[in-house]
């Protein structure tokens, strides 16, 4: 297995796909995918764009979807939630599909949906996307952070040297696939016993918690805390494996 890491969507390579892609969004699209398919959700659908969100969504019956909108760290006006993973309660969430638009998150997504296979991670699933690694043993996978608006993102390299560490450490058939996996790992070991502030700060974290998103950072920062691996199953929409 080469594993490559990839900070931002733009940094991945535009001639060929990995047989594995593993998008990172750690504050918190992916963290909010993996809490909603944990807290029973049926399915989530991404987009990177609101009209076409709207316009899908509308085809399912209300008691069955559920729109989350998300522009800058803020909720988008007509959507039933933001992002925040504390919004996805069982009751709240459980049996629909939640139709999601993020800032960067759902770009990523798109920029990787036709990779053999496409799962996603963040650190409350960190342990889930290196068993799923380990037992399928892909080839070529990529880990690939969301970054912020095309620039890089603190909380999803480190997130990709949590998964690279712990690969490591589960397999020996790894091999090191570019420069940046060799950071990460050692970005990830300066602030693994610290990652509530490793977010504190970095960019987003700051700008969550001027939008008063402090429980949402916690929440964000627990490592290993589910076990729900959100794995696509067509283009943009993903289940629980
Ligand atoms: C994004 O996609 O940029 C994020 O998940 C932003 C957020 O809601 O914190």
């Amino acid at each position: 297995m080469k594993v490559f890491i990839y900070h931002t969507p733009e940094l991945t390579p535009s001639d060929h796909l990995p047989d594995c892609a593993v998008v990172i969004d750690v504050l918190r699209a992916t963290t909010t995918i993996a809490t909603a398919l944990n807290a029973g959700a049926d399915s989530v659908q991404a987009f990177s764009d609101l009209s076409t969100l709207m316009e899908i969504s509308e085809t399912w019956s209300p008691e069955k979807r559920l729109r989350a909108g998300e522009r800058g760290g803020a909720t988008v006006a007509g959507c039933d939630m933001g992002n925040s993973p504390l919004d996805c309660t069982p009751e709240h969430v459980g049996g629909k599909r939640l139709f999601i638009t993020t800032t960067n998150g759902t770009r990523a997504l798109q920029r990787v949906e036709d990779s053999a296979s496409v799962i996603t991670g963040a650190l409350i699933n960190r342990q889930a996307v290196v068993d799923y690694l380990t037992h399928k043993q892909p080839e070529t996978v990529w880990l690939v952070g969301s970054g912020w608006e095309g620039g890089y993102s603190l909380e999803d390299t480190t997130c990709a040297g949590a998964i690279a560490t712990a690969l490591k450490q589960q397999t020996e058939k790894i091999e090191i696939g570019n420069d940046e996996v060799i950071a990460a790992i050692a970005l990830y070991h300066y602030w693994q016993d610290n990652l509530l502030e490793m977010f504190n700060q970095s960019s987003h974290g700051q700008r969550l918690l001027r939008l008063n998103c402090h429980e949402d950072l916690k929440y964000c920062s627990q490592i290993d805390y589910t076990d729900a691996l959100p794995i696509q199953k067509e283009p943009s929409v993903l289940i629980r494996l």
